[in-house]
């Protein structure tokens, strides 16, 4: 009988099963309950038994799984356990067998208790710390998860095999490196002994549905008038930053600035793994590569801006600059490549122009300071700052314009800014709002023809409530109280 036929029969019985069992109504979840709750020596005994079938299954695949994928691929594993369940003597209940054989064709073929976290699309980010750690992001949050691997050994194939699907290797003398699924996710794995509890592994997930500026201001990272400011920013080519911490919505931001820019141009993409999904038609993407395990054939970033330059680029884009790209990114955008974007890692805008003084350093070029401030004034034109806030929103904290350099100090001034407000029910709140100075870049866009409404700049007029005017109208002291300190000494 074949796997398939036997997988309904299995079904109907579970369902009959199920008929009159007080658990049918309960969600899902409260009816994976049993399962769950297996005693230490079931679970011992399940994992065992998927361990041998699984080590059969790939015994008998070897030879031919290399030449095989897709579809061919997992018909052939199904035919091996049809044929080794039939022939050995697996040990689990006929209930349980559908999901036994269900965990080794995902385990056989896919990422094992992976795959369930990146099918769901609640889940943004998936953390193994362990083989039986497994935490995940949702709405900004962490989550553990009641996921395993059946055991180490398991764990480590299913990053090895991430790993060499982008013909990269880890092992002890390459501990650590970066990766991709083949949907575009970005995976980093580190390992002992640079990790000291064993191997780590994080995996950020691809949006299927990268998001759009509509999203953004649904979600509250930006506001209409935002959003209107960056597309006339974006079209008039002036030069834009975006900082932020680490996943704070760096190469989100990014994605969507890029959205703005006109179809007709030839867009160049420069990252370290490739993460930046631009719907644009004429769009080349250049992604740096790691030295190999004899050192060599590394392609820095820096590599890759300098090469970009003879590609006859109308825009650059590098998803972040960490380094001594730092400087060629500002002359690229001083040199006629106007309209260029990045990202960098900092906390606040005057941050950010700090860290790229000091990646412009890196360059090796004795630079003086001043030099330095003078390309980065003028190049850049816009920073925009993003930030995770505690409820795990992300948010547009500040939008600050390069206004100058004032002697040696670099004149920002913030066109719209992050205000802290008490929320519903307890919750932090805010809002982004202009602070009413008119920016700059508003003569230079107006002079290529871009009109951005007067009104988006205008700060709200803050009407204080009649609570807070009391709280702060000055209150007399009485004759009695005034009297209490002398009274006192
Ligand atoms: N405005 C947003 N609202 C909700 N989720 C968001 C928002 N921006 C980004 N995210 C989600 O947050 C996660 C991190 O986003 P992103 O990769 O853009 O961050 P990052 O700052 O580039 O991170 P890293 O520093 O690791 O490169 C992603 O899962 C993304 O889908
Ligand atoms: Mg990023």
């Amino acid at each position: 009988m074949k796997l398939s036929e036997k997988l309904a029969i299995l079904e109907e019985e579970e369902r009959r099963a199920s008929q009159g069992d007080s658990m049918a109504s309960m969600p899902p979840a409260a009816r994976r309950r049993p399962v769950k709750a297996r005693t230490r020596r079931g679970a011992d005994h399940w994992d065992a038994n998927k361990r041998k079938v699984l080590d059969l299954v790939r015994e008998e695949m070897a030879p031919r799984m290399a030449a095989l994928s897709g579809p061919a691929l997992a018909g052939e594993v199904k035919e091996a356990l049809d044929r080794i369940l039939q022939r050995e003597d697996v040990q689990v209940s006929p209930l349980e067998r559908r999901k036994f054989v269900r965990e080794l064709i995902q385990d056989a073929l896919g990422y094992g208790p992976l795959d369930p976290l990146l099918q769901d699309p609640t889940v943004t980010e998936i953390m193994c710390n362990a083989f039986d750690d497994i935490w995940v992001e949702r709405e900004g949050r962490l989550h553990p998860t009641d996921g395993a691997f059946t055991d180490d050994v398991q764990y480590r194939q299913v990053i090895e095999k991430i790993v060499s699907a982008v013909g990269r290797r880890i092992d002890e003398s390459s501990p650590m490196v970066d990766a991709r699924l083949p949907d575009g996710s970005r995976v980093n794995a580190i390992m002992p002994p640079l990790a000291l509890h064993g191997s780590v592994l994080t995996i950020r997930k691809f949006a299927a549905d990268p998001f759009e500026a509509k999203d953004l201001v649904n979600f509250g990272t930006w506001t209409m008038d935002l959003a209107l400011v960056l597309e006339a920013c974006v079209r008039g080519k002036l030069n834009v930053l975006v900082s932020g911490g680490t996943g704070t919505g760096k190469t989100t931001n990014l994605n969507v600035l890029s959205s703005f820019i006109p179809e007709g141009e030839r867009v160049i993409t420069i990252e370290d793994s490739a993460e930046l999904q631009l719907q644009q038609p004429h769009v080349v993407n250049l992604e740096a590569r790691p030295p190999n395990a004899e050192g060599q054939g590394e392609v820095r970033i820096r590599d890759l801006v300098k090469n970009s330059l003879r590609m006859r680029p109308d825009r650059i884009i590098v998803g972040e600059v960490r380094g001594a790209e730092a400087l060629d990114m500002l002359q690229a955008m001083n040199t006629g490549h106007e309209g260029s974007l990045t990202t960098v890692h900092a906390n606040s805008p005057r941050d950010a122009l700090s860290r790229l003084e000091t990646m412009v350093l890196m360059a090796g070029y004795d630079l003086p300071v001043r030099a330095i401030r003078e390309q980065i004034v003028s190049a850049l034109h816009l920073i925009m700052q993003v930030d995770r806030m505690p409820d795990g929103r992300r948010v547009v904290t500040a939008v600050t314009e390069v206004q100058g350099l004032e002697g040696d100090v670099v004149l920002l001034q913030d066109v719209f800014r992050y205000r802290m407000l008490p929320g519903e029910g307890g919750r932090p709140g805010g809002e982004l709002v202009a602070t009413g100075l008119r920016p700059k870049l508003v003569d230079r866009l107006e002079s290529l023809g871009i009109e951005v409404p007067a009104k988006v700049f205008r700060a709200p007029v803050v009407t204080p409530e009649p609570s807070e005017l009391r709280g702060r109208r000055a209150r007399v002291p009485s004759p009695r109280e005034l009297a209490e300190p002398e009274r006192a000494r």
